[in-house]
């Protein structure tokens, strides 16, 4: 199973994910817990760049994904071939939603490096099973921003970068609703924790029994 947590800078979605990843270790699956961009050591390097230095669109574009690739099948693909749970912060939604909503870069363009950059082994193209979107006004996001120590790039953008940046987002789920569970990320934190804690139950835990039978199943 391949879980994402999405939402805009200050959405809070970091410190809910260790709860996902916990429930499903408990469970004793594998859980490979990684980030975007970043997730590799290339990727890592190409993470600094894309975050602090100022870059054309198509540029900025082209490094998400070149850190995606590397990720992908360095690390996603093994994990998911060995029937580990992969549970990324932040993946492809991010670049549909930063660099297509809040840039205004064309959506076709991603699409079709969504589609060569994603192909499996198998010729499929890889999409989360789950994503997590932590939905926040933007007002209420910058709110939360004053003050963060050292923003980077994408932090110190102003108000209507992130309101494009949440219509990249819902846009996105517009397409695979299916796909998404929103969490109201402007509620308390204990509201927000307790909103995860449903979702885990009803999204998560309901998909794994089948998933752990397969991991156990001894190779032919
Ligand atoms: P994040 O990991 O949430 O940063 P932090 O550790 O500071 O909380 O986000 C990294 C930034 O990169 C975030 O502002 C969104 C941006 N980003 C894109 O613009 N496009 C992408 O494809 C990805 C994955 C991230």
């Amino acid at each position: 199973m391949f879980i994402t947590f999405e939402g805009i800078d200050g959405a809070g979605k970091s410190s809910h994910i260790k709860t996902v990843a916990d429930a499903v270790s408990n469970l004793g699956l594998e859980v490979v817990l990684t980030r975007e961009p970043g997730g590799t050591a290339l990727g890592e390097s190409l993470r600094a760049l894309a975050l602090n230095e100022p870059m054309d669109s198509l540029t900025e574009a082209l490094v998400m994904f070149a850190s995606r690739r590397e990720h992908i099948k360095r690390v996603i693909e093994p994990a998911l071939n060995r029937g580990a749970v992969v549970i990324s912060d932040r993946f492809t939604d991010s670049t549909f939603a930063y660099q297509g909503g809040g840039r205004g870069f064309p959506l076709e363009t991603l699409s079709a490096l969504e589609r060569m950059v994603q192909k499996l082994d198998s010729g499929e193209v890889l999409q989360p099973d789950l994503t997590f979107w932590f939905r926040l006004d933007p007002d209420v996001a910058a709110r939360r921003l004053v003050g963060a120590r050292d923003p980077d790039k994408f932090e110190s953008m102003q108000r209507d970068f992130f309101e494009k940046v949440s219509q990249g987002y819902q846009a996105r789920m517009n397409q695979a609703p299916s796909r998404f569970a929103v969490v109201d990320a402007a509620a308390s934190i204990e509201e927000v924790r307790s909103q995860v804690a449903a979702l885990i139950a009803s999204r998560v835990l309901v998909a794994l029994p089948s998933l752990r039978r397969e991991a156990n199943r001894p190779p032919v």
